[in-house]
């Protein structure tokens, strides 16, 4: 099996090797999605359930788009129009999935930990598309190799993580990821919006973005999540705007070719501006187009898969 954990849970879940096995077999996978003909039949036969019990844009149709590309079957199901509504428990829901012979279920729930629940509940493999505060480990696979694909290596590169790292599971699989691969974390927020003993997490800390921004080769923005705050972690939106928003000129003290990150949905003109969104800097469409191509080699390496180098 090309990777050995059952269920991916958090990025903890994944070997070195298999990351990097991840990383070379999704270069192949991009190539296809940039074909004309989008469609090779690797995974003909295979079954993917998308369950979703909170929103999303990319994550969700990438898993789609990356299973279909594929030649699986996909389905979604979404908790608002399921049995959920009804009362049926997460892990009745997937005894219920498991029994239609389900390969893959990629879930994501407003709780952190339902995942890992639920992977005790079915046979099938168990991707986390996101849990609560806990982690995203697809959106950290896609991050590095967006920026493994601009700058080449990640040994010593500044990474500046910036915002509301407390609700960030981003945040989370980030640090794992960027760490495992050599890079010199930082993170810097509010401390309202730090969590307790963040430097535990082996990252550099502060509270003032231009110390973040000075010198950083990458940016990562996040999205203040207007749906976890409770009252009181910053006086206004538009103060944390003034204080933790990027603008082309704290931008300024990055390096010239720093890339700018954001894992989406972005509040424009909150914690980025609408110019620095749009700049050439910006690589936040990329991210979108390689969590595809992420999406795909995960779910073929999942379901079996080797190294390829081109699937015809
Ligand atoms: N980055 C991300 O998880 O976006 P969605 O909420 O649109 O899936």
């Amino acid at each position: 099996m090309a990777i050995k954990s059952k269920d991916l849970i958090s990025l903890q879940d994944l070997s070195l090797d298999e990351i990097n096995q991840i990383l070379t077999n999704a270069k192949s996978m991009k190539e296809i999605i940039q074909r004309d003909i989008k469609k090779v039949p690797t995974l003909r036969g295979k079954a993917i359930v998308n369950l979703f019990y909170e929103n999303s844009t990319r994550t969700r149709s990438s898993f789609e788009l990356a299973g279909k590309y594929m030649g699986a079957d996909v389905i979604n199901i979404t908790a608002s129009a399921s049995s959920v509504v009804k009362g049926e428990s997460l892990w009745d829901t997937g005894k219920t999935i498991n029994s239609m012979g389900v390969d893959v279920v990629v879930i994501r729930h407003p709780s952190s930990g339902a995942p890992y629940i639920l992977g005790q509940a079915v046979e099938a493999r168990v991707i986390n598309a996101g849990d609560g505060t806990h982690e995203h480990p697809t959106q950290g696979l896609l991050d590095i190799f967006t920026v493994l694909d601009y700058k080449g290596a990640l040994q010593g590169k500044k990474v500046a993580i910036i915002g509301d790292i407390l609700h960030s599971r981003v945040a989370r699989s980030d640090i794992i990821g960027f760490n495992a691969l050599g890079a010199d974390c930082w993170v810097c927020g509010p401390p309202t919006l730090l969590p307790a003993k963040v430097n535990e997490l082996g990252v550099k800390v502060t509270w003032n973005i231009e110390e973040a921004l000075t010198d950083a080769d990458v940016v990562i923005m996040l999205r203040i999540q207007l749906e976890r705050q409770k009252k009181g972690a910053f006086p206004s939106i538009r103060e944390y705007a003034k204080l933790y928003g990027l603008n082309s000129k704290n931008l300024s003290l990055a390096k010239k070719d720093a890339l700018v990150m954001h894992p989406g949905p972005i509040n424009r003109g909150v914690e980025i501006s609408a110019d620095v969104a749009d700049s050439l800097q910006s690589v936040i469409n990329e991210q979108v187009q390689n969590g595809v191509a992420i999406r795909m080699a995960l779910l073929y390496l999942m379901m079996g898969g080797g190294n390829v180098n081109v699937i015809a």
